[in-house]
């Protein structure tokens, strides 16, 4: 759009042709309503939001003139893809050998995560995630930083300045770790309000606190997590819980007055709306009737859940108590970033539990179910007018196995279902920031 346009007021309007496909709710509740599928479709954006979705045939003519039209025919244009826990302080040790979670964070994790009291490094590192995660698709996360503020203050420039939607906090850890990653309950507290002061809400980015998890945190230090929460309204708060038996054990000997592990945060007031609990494998039926009533999220997290060999999420469970759900890839104990090869191994958890978890309801949970999961489906998520237009666009034919099983396919369920299984970073072709192309790859 030229400067004159833009002095006269005029909206900046771009289109995109090609297949089309959103989700409205979830498939499980609302079933063939779930979805919006348009075979030739049209993406109308204005000034970066979404204007229209729809048929091509009927937005085409009633675009302005001057539109920017791309065509993108052959291609499955998608909201970008949101991840609710992933470590972007953990990307040097992604796929480390042979260790179990308690074991795993002592030989790999905290030796990494100490190399991020240096703001030059964490800068690095957070440019390089960023690049990778957009390059995969995802658009939005909810991501845990290290202990260390200059950790938090870098992620937060980085995604500042590709202007992305993101949430992300500094880890608050004062035990039970290394004496070089520890803070205190009042340092943790000061640090994080002045985080929160600092970034919430600017831009598009948004705070979440962040205890490490229960054996990291004194109770102190876990009852002044609860009051940042209560001293700052629409804060969110990411940890992990019921992830591992032998942290599961860990906890009960720490806090012995507790019923459960999941109940020690809800002592202190962590379980409530905006709450992001990753793993919640090794909870029991109490525990996820609190979770659904308190309206805070379970991430699943397949690969990492494999990867670690913490066990197997119970996807049928969190939905008969009406809890949000959303997908996490847990980098670095998860093994991908990508949010397909994420689903493959979501799909393989339910099988291993006798569950189904069919391809609607994966891209579902990838898309619009983990936006719900963050409170943020009234920003992201779908193509719905006015929505943040982060969008990607899939090229089905992006492998020669791919292509070739593609066209062995009888309609959308089964292409979407050949996606999740054989896609990869290679099958998303171009991710889209408020309309504006931040990642792509040369046409194969
Ligand atoms: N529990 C506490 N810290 C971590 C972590 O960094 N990764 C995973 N997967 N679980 C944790
Ligand atoms: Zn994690």
């Amino acid at each position: 759009m030229s400067a004159l346009a833009q002095a006269r007021g005029e909206r900046h309007v771009q289109a995109f042709r090609g297949a089309l496909l959103h989700f409205l709710g979830d498939p499980d509740e609302l079933g063939e309503k779930a979805h919006e599928y348009f075979d030739d479709g049209l993406l109308v954006l204005r000034d970066g939001k979404v204007a229209a979705a729809g048929a091509a045939s009927a937005l085409l003519p009633g675009l302005p003139e001057g539109a920017e039209v791309t065509d993108y025919s052959g291609k499955l244009i998608m909201p970008g893809f949101v991840d609710t826990h992933v470590h972007y302080a953990q990307t040097d040790i992604i796929a480390a050998y042979g260790e179990q979670l308690l074991e795993w964070l002592e030989r790999y994790t905290f030796p990494v995560e100490r190399r991020f009291s240096d703001a030059v490094h964490a800068r690095e590192v957070a440019d390089f995630f960023l690049a990778d995660l957009l390059r995969n698709g995802t658009t939005t996360a909810l991501v845990f930083t290290t202990v260390h503020p200059q950790s938090a203050d870098a992620f937060f420039s980085a995604a500042a300045a590709r202007g992305l939607r993101m949430i992300a906090g500094k880890v608050m850890m004062d035990r039970n770790c290394p004496e070089s990653l520890r803070d205190t309950a009042d340092s943790a507290y000061t640090d994080s309000k002045a985080l929160i002061e600092k970034w919430h809400g600017k831009d598009r980015l948004l705070y979440a606190v962040t205890p490490r998890f229960a054996p990291t945190s004194t109770e102190r230090q876990l009852d002044l997590a609860g009051k940042l929460l209560d001293e700052h309204p629409g804060v969110y708060l990411q940890t992990h819980v019921a992830e591992n038996r032998s942290e599961v054990e860990w906890v009960a000997g720490l806090f012995p007055w507790s019923r459960s592990y999941l109940d020690v945060y809800d002592h202190f007031g962590l379980l409530r709306e905006r709450a992001v609990y990753a793993h919640c494998i090794h909870l029991d039926e109490t525990d996820r009737r609190r979770m659904g009533e308190s309206g805070a999220a379970m991430s699943f997290c397949p690969t990492s859940n494999l990867f670690l060999g913490s066990g197997l999420f119970d996807m049928d469970a969190a939905t008969r108590h009406r809890v949000r759900v959303g997908i996490g890839t847990d980098v670095g104990g998860g093994t991908s970033l990508s949010m397909l090869r994420t689903l493959d191994e979501a799909y393989k958890v339910a099988q291993l539990r006798g569950q189904r978890l069919s391809p609607m309801r994966a891209f579902h949970l990838a898309t619009l179910g983990s936006a719900r999961s963050l409170y943020l489906d009234d920003r992201i998520g779908n193509f719905v007018a006015g929505k943040e237009a982060d969008f990607i666009v899939l090229d089905l034919a992006a492998t020669p196995l791919l292509e070739r099983r593609m066209a062995n396919t009888t309609g959308l369920v089964e292409r979407l279902f050949v996606l999740m299984m054989l896609g990869d970073d290679r099958t998303v072709f171009a991710t889209y920031i408020m309309g504006r192309r931040e990642s792509a790859r040369p046409a194969r």
